[in-house]
């Protein structure tokens, strides 16, 4: 079985098939040209089974999604069924283009929109005051900030396009976050990578609509992640016919933003900035570096995560901060204070001690000269 709605065969008959039929009175259903859907799960299944559909190849899909709904009414809110491979599989159809509902034929477009995917725009909780040192970033960040709260004040002079960049964990993401977080507007996530990773065919779709989404809920900051799968990944550029396309939507959406003062802050983040694609590089007003930190921005990181420990840590801020040169804020939260933190839990201790860091640090120690062996 395929969709539940099914068609009297007489019907088809009468209508004949192809697109020509799209204006007589006898046919009201016009072609799909795009179908979204929404992977549901089994309508029931046994523990064990898998819940989620990968899919290596949306070329393939495409041509196993037509084949087997070729034909078919889909409409949105009506589910269908894998009758293939994931046999009683159920899709939601979500979205169909142009008109809610239409025929499958031979060219229309399936695309999947996975559950991870759904775009969250929400006020983050984070401020300027949890990103730790950056003290010249977040004097600038203050600024965008401004605008946000005012956004018509500066007009044509607010600043709206800003690119993070600098090493990983170094709290690109993190200040994103507490610039929408301190102006109290939403934040519109999309990561550039994933978006071409799974939505082949359909980046620069999703790119206008995150833009579109944004004009819609200004003033309120837009952030692309890893902006440089799109402005550079060749592995994408050769595997992809759409890249070029995509790096084009985001260049005219980018203008287009840049013309109105609509209270729309578009953030990037990278950590190659120099391989961006010099278009797209330039259409940044502002750029922000994001360097590892300091001896005293160490000491301020655990100070800052120490009153967030669930055991008190019992060793002096700037024991850690001398022992940590050279890593980034991530390392030092998650390489050293974490696993201090589960020595110490380990042990059962009702405190992270000395020791307990001693016992990271060593690992840590390790790791850092495999690492380096690595990169040559
Ligand atoms: N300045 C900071 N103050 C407090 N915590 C930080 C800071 N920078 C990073 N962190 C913490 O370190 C981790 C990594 O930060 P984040 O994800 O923002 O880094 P990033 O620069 O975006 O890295 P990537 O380039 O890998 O995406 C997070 O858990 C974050 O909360
Ligand atoms: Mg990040």
């Amino acid at each position: 079985m395929s969709g539940y709605y099914r068609r009297d065969p007489d019907e088809l008959r009468e209508e004949g098939s192809g697109g020509l039929s799209l204006s007589g009175p006898r046919n009201p259903v016009p072609d799909a040209k795009l179908v979204e859907l929404k992977p549901l799960g089994y309508p029931i299944r046994e523990p064990g089974m898998g819940k989620e559909v990968v899919v290596d190849s949306y070329e393939a899909f495409n041509a196993y999604a037509r084949e087997q709904w070729l034909g078919e009414i889909v409409k949105e809110g009506m589910i269908l069924f894998d009758t293939g491979i994931v046999h009683s599989y159920a899709f939601k159809v979500v979205r169909v283009v142009p008109s809610g509902a239409g025929r499958v034929t031979a060219s229309t477009k399936f695309v999947l929109r996975l559950r991870s995917e759904e775009d969250r725009m929400e006020v983050p909780r984070l401020t300027l005051d949890d990103v730790v040192g950056h003290a010249e970033v977040k004097r600038a960040c203050r600024l965008l900030v401004e605008y946000l709260r005012n956004p018509e004040e500066l007009s044509e002079w607010a600043p709206r396009t800003v690119l993070f960049h600098g090493p990983t964990g170094t709290g690109k993401t993190r200040t994103a976050k507490a610039v929408a977080g301190e102006a109290k507007v939403p934040l519109l996530r999309i990561n550039a990578a994933e978006l071409l990773g799974k939505y082949v065919g359909e980046a620069s779709e999703r790119i206008r609509r995150a833009f579109k989404r944004a004009r819609e809920s200004a003033p309120c900051v837009l952030f692309v992640d890893e902006i440089d799968a799109l402005g550079l990944d060749r592995r994408y550029q050769e595997l992809r016919g759409d890249v070029v396309e995509s790096v084009n939507s985001l260049l005219t959406n980018l203008d287009r933003l840049k013309e109105r003062s609509e209270g729309v802050l578009f953030i990037a983040a990278t950590n190659h900035p120099d391989l961006l694609d010099p278009a797209l590089k330039n259409r940044f007003e502002y750029e922000l570096e994001f360097r590892p930190p300091d001896r005293e921005e160490r000491e301020e990181l655990v100070r800052y995560y120490a009153k967030r420990l669930p055991l008190p840590l019992k060793v002096d801020p700037a024991y850690i901060a001398a022992r940590t040169s050279g890593m980034s804020h991530r390392e030092i939260k998650e390489r050293v204070l974490k696993r201090a933190l589960l020595e110490a839990l380990r042990d059962g201790a009702d405190a992270i001690e000395k020791e307990h860091v001693r016992r990271a640090l060593r690992e840590e120690g390790g790791d850092r000269r495999g690492r380096q062996v690595y990169h040559g």
